[in-house]
C-alpha cells in the first residue's frame, strides 16, 4: 500500500511550486543557468520553479540544506563543479557527500572558464600578465566565491602553475565578485563564462583567455589559453540538478524529462548558447550519466587540490 501511495504522489508529481537552491548570489553564473533551464521546467511540469539563492561557505551552505532536504521532489538544487566535485577536499567537515547523498537530476551547461581583469589592469595580453602576476605576486588582488568554489578552485590551479600567491577576496558569488571587477576594487578572477560574456563584449572588463582546447563561439575574438601561452592551463567548469538522496525515482525521471525539453527547446538552447554556455549531448543528459561524472569529478579534484596545498580554513 505505502509503495502504491509513493507511486501515486510520483504520478501526481508536482502539485505545488519547487524550490531550487541556487547556493550563491543571484546574478551570477549557477543563478543565470538555474533561471534559465528552470523557466522552461516549469512550463514542462505545469508549476512554479521557484529559484533561492541560499548563499554562503563556497556554495556548501546551500548545498548542505539541499542534501538534508525532504526528498519529495519539491527541493532540487543547481549545483556544479565546486559543491559536487572540489568541495571535499577542502571541507574536512563538510556535511555531505556529493556522490551519496543526492539524487542525480541531470546535467544543465558546461562552462568554459576564462582568466578576467578589470579593465585598467595594465597588461594588455595573458602573457604580459603572466609577468605582471609575477611582479605583482600578493599586490595583486583575485576576487572568488568561496573556499571551493569554481572560481576559487581554478584560480589555485592558475597560481600554482604561476607560482603566485595573490590576495583573495571572498564574495557571496562571481555575480557581485563581477560587478567589483567592473568598477575596478578587484584585479582579476577566474570565472565561467555565461557570466562574463555581456561585460567583455561591452569593453568593461578584459579577458586574457579561455582555458579550452577551442575558442568559445560565443566570444570568437578571445583567445584559448593555448593561443596566448599559458597551454597547461586547461579547466571547465560545469552546472547540474541534484535532488535529495531518497527522491523517488520515478520524480527524479520528471524532472529529467523536463530538463531534456529545456535543453532541446530552440529559445532555452540559444539563451545558453549565446552566453557561452556548452550543453551536454544526449548520453550525458541522463542521470546516470550526471552520477558518473561526479564520482569522477570527485576524483579528479582531490588530489589536484591536496597537493596545491588549500584548505578551507
Ligand atoms: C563559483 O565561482 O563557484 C560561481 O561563480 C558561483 C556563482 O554562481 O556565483
Amino acid at each position: 500500500l505505502l509503495a502504491a501511495t509513493a507511486a501515486g504522489h510520483a504520478q501526481a508529481y508536482p502539485t505545488k511550486p519547487i524550490t531550487m537552491v541556487v547556493p550563491f548570489a543571484a546574478g551570477g553564473p549557477t543563478d543565470i543557468v538555474a533561471r534559465i533551464v528552470s523557466e522552461h521546467m516549469s512550463r514542462t511540469l505545469g508549476q512554479q520553479i521557484v529559484v533561492e539563492n541560499v548563499a554562503g561557505a563556497g556554495g556548501t551552505t546551500g548545498t548542505t540544506r539541499t542534501a538534508q532536504a525532504a526528498p519529495d521532489g519539491y527541493n532540487i538544487m543547481m549545483g556544479h563543479m565546486g559543491t559536487h566535485g572540489a568541495a571535499p577536499a577542502l571541507y574536512p567537515n563538510l556535511k555531505y557527500d556529493p556522490t551519496k547523498d543526492f539524487e542525480t537530476v541531470g546535467m544543465a551547461a558546461g562552462t568554459p572558464i576564462l582568466i578576467v581583469a578589470r579593465r585598467d589592469l595594465p597588461p594588455k595580453d595573458l602573457k604580459e600578465f603572466m609577468a605582471y602576476a609575477k611582479q605583482q605576486n600578493d599586490k595583486l588582488n583575485e576576487a572568488h566565491a568561496g573556499v571551493g568554489s569554481v572560481s576559487h578552485t581554478t584560480c589555485v590551479m592558475l597560481n600554482v602553475q604561476l607560482g603566485i600567491k595573490p590576495t583573495a577576496v571572498p564574495y557571496k558569488g562571481t555575480g557581485p565578485a563581477l560587478n567589483d571587477l567592473v568598477s575596478g576594487q578587484v584585479d582579476f578572477m577566474c570565472d565561467q563564462i555565461v557570466n562574463l560574456v555581456e561585460q567583455i563584449k561591452a569593453g568593461s572588463i578584459k579577458a586574457y583567455a579561455v582555458a579550452t582546447p577551442e575558442r568559445s563561439p560565443a566570444l570568437p575574438d578571445v583567445p584559448t589559453t593555448k593561443e596566448a601561452g599559458m597551454p597547461e592551463y586547461q579547466v571547465s567548469a560545469w552546472n547540474a540538478i541534484f535532488a535529495p538522496k531518497g527522491t523517488p525515482d520515478a520524480i527524479t525521471a520528471k524532472l529529467n524529462d523536463a530538463l531534456v525539453k529545456a535543453l532541446t527547446d530552440e529559445t532555452t538552447k540559444k539563451r545558453l548558447l549565446d552566453l557561452g554556455g556548452v550543453l551536454p549531448d544526449e548520453k550525458g543528459r541522463t542521470r546516470e550519466a550526471l552520477k558518473t561524472f561526479v564520482a569522477a569529478e570527485v576524483a579528479r579534484w582531490t588530489p589536484v587540490l591536496k597537493q596545491a596545498g588549500v584548505t578551507a580554513n
